[in-house]
């Protein structure tokens, strides 16, 4: 919550040195990534990656502040956002202050992401002159993935990209102070960042836009499957399985505890070290 960086800090980093986002869910991973990155985002993708669920849209409001509070006590460099989950703003702007509000007072965050571009402008305007800024989010928007019918690439078509271009201009008018350009062909992303005033953060999108972001879990080489645009960075699954084998081989050969790792009976009043 006492974030080192601000928002204005971040807005004043277009076309400078990139930002470099990266999610965290938990207080483990917030320590893990906040000296090294200076965007954390408690994404819905939590829902998916954590709770097993098939799409963010069972991300509730309750589910964010749990995981957002851990995250935002345990940082004290980064930036931490928290994605407003799918039914929580889309109604009224009134709707969208209410629970903005409500995720910023109660995990001590600095500003709430949700997704959509001009069907947002209102809302975004509405929430950042009461004091809550926003992120925004357009492209491959995982919340709409019953209406796009899966998640698909935007932009392929050049026709559309009219269509994701105002929604860009939409969200900087209104006021955000970033836009993640998710799952977007390369050109497109250049030529958002290119014509936006405010700062473009890639995923699955492009090197040259403003910063760029991953889901930690996938970066590190924990989740199962990963789309096409993320890089394996570590393969902490393949360690993590090793580990569990050997621990497992070790309680059934009775190898674990050794004698190292055991009491004598004389150090059994002794405090736990
Ligand atoms: O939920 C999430 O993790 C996200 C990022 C991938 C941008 O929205
Ligand atoms: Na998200």
């Amino acid at each position: 919550s006492s974030s080192g960086l601000s928002v204005p800090k971040i807005r004043a980093r277009k076309g400078g040195a990139p930002i470099v986002a990266l999610t965290a869910y938990s207080a483990l991973s917030a320590r893990l990534v906040d000296p090294h990155v200076d965007v954390i985002l408690v994404g819905d993708s939590v829902a998916m990656v954590e709770h097993g669920m098939t799409s963010t849209l069972g991300a509730t409001l309750e589910l964010m502040i749990l995981h957002g509070r851990s995250v935002a006590q345990a940082a004290s460099h980064a930036l931490v956002v928290v994605d407003l989950p799918f039914g929580s703003y889309e109604s009224r702007p009134e709707q969208a202050f209410e629970n903005a509000s409500r995720v910023m007072r109660e995990t001590g965050c600095a500003a709430v992401k949700l997704e959509g571009g001009v069907a947002m402008r209102e809302t975004i305007a509405f929430l950042t002159r009461r004091g809550v800024p926003v992120m925004a989010h357009i492209g491959l928007t995982p919340q709409s993935v019953m209406t796009m019918g899966g998640f698909r690439t935007q932009g392929r078509d050049e026709a559309d990209w009219a269509i994701i271009e105002a929604d860009a201009l939409a969200v900087s008018e209104a006021g955000a102070f970033a836009v993640v350009l998710e799952g977007m062909v390369e050109p497109l992303a250049v030529r958002i960042t290119e014509n936006l005033s405010i700062p473009t953060i890639g995923i699955g999108a492009s090197a040259r836009c403003d910063g760029q972001i991953l889901v930690l879990e996938d970066m590190l080489g924990l989740t199962p499957r990963a789309p096409k645009f993320v890089r394996r960075f570590g393969t902490l699954g393949d360690a993590a399985r090793g580990a569990v084998e050997a621990y497992a081989q070790a309680v059934r050969e009775r190898s674990f505890p050794a004698e190292a790792e055991t009491y004598a009976a004389t150090q059994a009043i002794a405090p736990l070290e």
